[in-house]
């Protein structure tokens, strides 16, 4: 046994999502064999920590390229200046304090997002990540039957946490880039994983409308089932550390970026993997309302 594979290890960080990842260097040429590995970790734990890994957007596109087809950076906000597949997370640009799956209102969502930290505040601006497919397990079974029946329409265009006349212009503008094209789709509220075949919630902040009903009855559903999800038992809390890369499985997560870190610089690096179109318990695929997305996945 060579000494690299006996110190490679998988930490769980709690029960039932996330783990670290000790003896592997993403910002390295990476062997089939461990792409399998970090494959089924991500698979089995649905979020991968790898601390005191500074990577350049070059090996942060390599190491996410081993997993699939990278998107661009997203369907209407500009990349970073030269990197066409690096989207800027920046606390100057706005802030994600509210549960989502990422890209989720086109067909193809990304398959895994790749988070790499830059500018880390002195305090605070943890992302929480949560079990999708936990959070399904736990509906009492009256619960479940009603969510395997529901499908859900997702748009860009979605309830923000923060209304309209509270904005300043900065944040005004970056709503206007986010909402430049509509997009709509639906999706099922209960997602088969195309490679595992685990069940989950496939909901978030984009969801905005259960299918057949009315805008009150969906919110009140979705809050629902959106209480499962973001239940403590379901969630890892991941603290941002100079030099970190996360991946997540965005087909099973939904994600949160804590706003509790008073508006310091953060800055993390985000590449994703391009992703399926989502299937439900029926075989049926997720279908377009509006919106062509193949310049992001194309
Ligand atoms: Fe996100």
């Amino acid at each position: 046994m060579t000494a690299i594979a006996t110190d490679r290890d998988v930490r769980k960080l709690t029960g039932r999502i996330g783990a670290e990842i000790i003896g592997v260097d993403p910002a390295a040429e990476l062997d089939a064999e461990t792409v399998e590995f970090l494959n089924q970790a991500l698979l089995e734990h649905k979020a991968l920590v790898f601390r005191g890994v500074p990577l350049t957007d070059k090996q942060q596109e390599r190491f996410a390229a081993r997993f699939g087809e990278l998107t661009t950076a997203h369907p209407t906000v500009a990349s970073a200046p030269g990197a066409p597949r690096v989207l800027p997370v920046d606390s100057e640009k706005g802030v994600a304090n509210h549960w989502h799956t990422d890209v989720t209102f086109v067909q193809a969502p990304p398959k895994a997002t790749t988070l790499s930290s830059k500018v880390v505040p002195p305090h605070g601006g943890e992302t929480l990540i949560a079990n999708t497919g936990a959070a399904y397990r736990d509906l009492p079974e009256p619960l479940r039957l009603l969510a395997d029946s529901l499908w859900a329409i997702h748009t860009n265009d979605y309830d923000y946490a923060q209304p309209e006349e509270s904005l300043d212009e900065q944040t005004r503008q970056n709503r206007e880039e986010f909402t430049s094209l509509a997009f709509r789709t639906a999706h099922p509220v209960v997602r088969v994983h195309p490679e595992s075949g685990e069940k989950g919630l496939y909901l978030g902040g984009f969801a905005q409308r259960l299918v057949g009903l009315s805008v009150s009855e969906s919110r009140d559903l979705i809050r629902l089932f959106q209480s499962y999800v973001s239940r403590p038992e379901n969630v890892v809390r991941v603290a941002w550390e100079p030099d970190q890369l996360v991946i997540f499985d965005n087909r099973i997560t939904q994600h949160y970026a804590i706003d509790n870190y008073d508006r310091l610089p953060r800055q993390l690096h985000r590449v994703t993997v391009a992703g399926d179109v989502p299937v439900g318990l029926t075989g049926e695929r997720s279908r377009v309302i509006e919106g062509d997305a193949s310049h992001y996945t194309g």
